[in-house]
């Protein structure tokens, strides 16, 4: 590990250009188009767009990265938080990212590492930027699903609401795929539910 020189405000054009070579073109207009939303949906909210635009446009650093080489990595350097992210090493492109994002580039604002790491999945008490970037890699202009346009609607108007309704669609879609699902989206879907103060807890056997 080299010495780290935080960078967290670093010139959005730089990264740019190196996501450019670094992603395939269908990502890379993908990861432009998280920043912008994610910068979009942090000023309506109230949150900081620079840092929105910044994780938003950086969150998919890894994902090109093949499945081999992203268990192999987690590994190396102590990434894997739960096994079945070893059955899905795809689940490993946030955390691997959230690595190279800040050992590579220098960027280590807490919260953008965290956004990034916690992007494919969520996570229980996520910050508002980690929520904030999730939802953006949902909803972004070029995303296309059944009920995506009630998302981007909820997301303009309640952001807790539509993180919620995104975790609910995408364990959901893992469910109608009988595809293994990561224990951290569950645990994040409950502390959201948990902190509703207006929905009555009711558990489900
Ligand atoms: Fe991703
Ligand atoms: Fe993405």
């Amino acid at each position: 590990m080299g010495l780290l020189v935080c960078n967290s405000s670093g010139n959005l054009e730089t990264w740019k250009a190196l996501l450019k070579e670094r992603l395939s073109s269908k990502r890379f207009e993908h990861s432009l188009s998280v920043s912008q939303t994610a910068s979009a949906l942090a000023y309506r909210h109230g949150y900081d767009s620079s840092l929105a635009a910044l994780a938003g446009l950086l969150h998919d650093y890894a994902r090109d990265m093949s499945e081999e080489d992203l268990l192999d990595f987690a590994e190396a350097n102590k990434l894997i938080g739960h096994p079945v992210e070893r059955q899905v090493p795809v689940l490993l492109h946030g955390p691997v990212g959230a690595f190279l994002v800040r050992e590579e580039l220098g960027v280590c604002d807490r919260e953008v590492i965290e956004a990034i790491a916690y992007h494919t999945t969520g996570a229980p008490g996520m910050s508002a930027l980690a929520g904030i970037v999730y939802l953006a890699d949902m909803i972004e202009p070029l995303r296309d699903f059944p009920g995506v346009a009630a998302l981007r609607n909820l997301a303009e108007n309640d952001l807790q609401s539509a993180i919620l309704a995104g975790l609910d669609s995408a364990i959901g879609y893992c469910m109608d795929l009988g595809m293994l699902i990561h224990p951290i989206s569950i645990e994040a879907r409950n502390s959201l539910l948990i902190q509703k103060k207006d929905k009555p807890k009711e558990g489900c056997f």
